[in-house]
C-alpha cells in the first residue's frame, strides 16, 4: 500500500493531509524517515508519524437495511436483534446508534469502538436522515419550527434541523437532524402536529442507504464509506 493510503486509512488524515505531512518529513518507514507520499508499505513494516507507531487496525463496518420488527441491541432475551441478521465471520460488531424496533433502513454494524463513540457524540453533528410518512396536518411553519428548533420536553431545544415537505407527496416528509435524541424525529413530528406512522432512515454521516439492499440485507461499506465515516462530523 501506498504511505499516504495507509496513513489516510489508519488516522483521521485525508489523502491530502497525509501527502502533505509525508512532504514535510512527518512520517517514518521502519525509522527511515521518507519523503515520498508513495512510498511502498509492506507487510511487516512499521510506519511512524511524528514519531508514534501507526497501528494498522482492520475493523469491519457493514450497512444493513434494518427490517421493522428487531431491535438495535447486541443481545434481547426476548426480541430477535440486528446482529441475527448479519454473519461477521466472527468479528463481534455493535450496532452504531439505535433505530426504533418498528424503524427501518441505514444502521451501521462495526467493531471500531473509537469510530462509532465518536459518530454518537453529540459533540459532533453528525447528520441523519429520515423519511417518514405521517397522518394528521402539520402545522403551517413546521419547516420553519423545525430549524428554529422544537422543545420536545428536553433540556434544551433540538438543534436545528432539516424539514423537507415534497408538495408532490402529502404525507410523506424528510427530516434531516444532526443529534439522536431518543424518539427524536416522532417527537418532533409530534410536536408539529403530526404523527408518524412509518419512518426509515436513508443517510447517515455521509453514508446513503444503498437501494439495492432490501429489508434484512446488508454489505460490507466501501472504502470511500469507510472514509467518508472517519472524516464526518466536526466538533464546532
Ligand atoms: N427517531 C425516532 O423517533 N425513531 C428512530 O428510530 C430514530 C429516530
Amino acid at each position: 500500500m501506498r504511505l499516504d493510503k495507509y496513513l489516510a486509512s489508519y488516522t483521521r488524515m485525508s489523502r491530502k493531509e497525509a501527502r502533505a505531512a509525508v512532504r514535510k518529513g512527518r512520517a517514518a518507514l521502519d525509522g527511515e524517515r521518507v519523503f515520498r507520499e508513495d512510498a511502498r508499505v509492506s507487510e511487516g513494516m512499521t510506519v511512524f508519524l511524528d514519531g508514534a507507531v501507526v497501528h494498522a487496525e482492520e475493523y469491519v463496518y457493514y450497512m444493513l437495511n434494518k427490517p421493522p420488527g428487531v431491535v438495535s441491541a447486541t443481545s434481547d432475551r426476548t426480541e430477535r436483534t440486528v446482529l441475527e441478521l448479519v454473519d461477521t465471520g466472527g468479528r463481534r460488531v455493535f450496532p452504531v446508534g439505535r433505530l426504533d424496533k418498528d424503524t427501518t433502513g441505514l444502521l451501521i454494524l462495526t467493531d471500531n469502538g473509537e469510530l462509532a463513540h465518536r459518530l454518537l457524540s453529540p459533540k459532533y453533528h453528525v447528520d441523519k436522515v429520515y423519511e417518514f410518512n405521517y397522518e394528521g396536518e402539520l402545522v403551517p411553519d413546521a419547516a420553519r419550527l423545525a430549524a428554529e428548533g422544537l422543545d420536545i420536553g428536553e433540556k434544551h431545544r433540538t438543534e436545528p434541523a432539516l424539514l423537507e415537505l415534497p408538495e408532490s407527496r402529502p404525507h410523506f416528509a424528510r427530516l434531516t437532524i444532526s443529534e439522536g435524541k431518543y424518539h427524536q424525529v416522532k417527537r418532533m413530528v409530534a410536536k408539529l402536529g403530526g404523527h408518524v406512522t412509518e419512518l426509515r432512515r436513508v443517510a447517515f454521516g455521509g453514508i446513503v442507504l444503498d437501494e439495492i439492499l432490501q429489508p434484512g440485507e446488508y454489505r460490507p461499506l466501501t472504502e470511500a464509506e469507510i472514509d467518508c465515516l472517519q472524516h464526518t462530523g466536526n466538533s464546532d
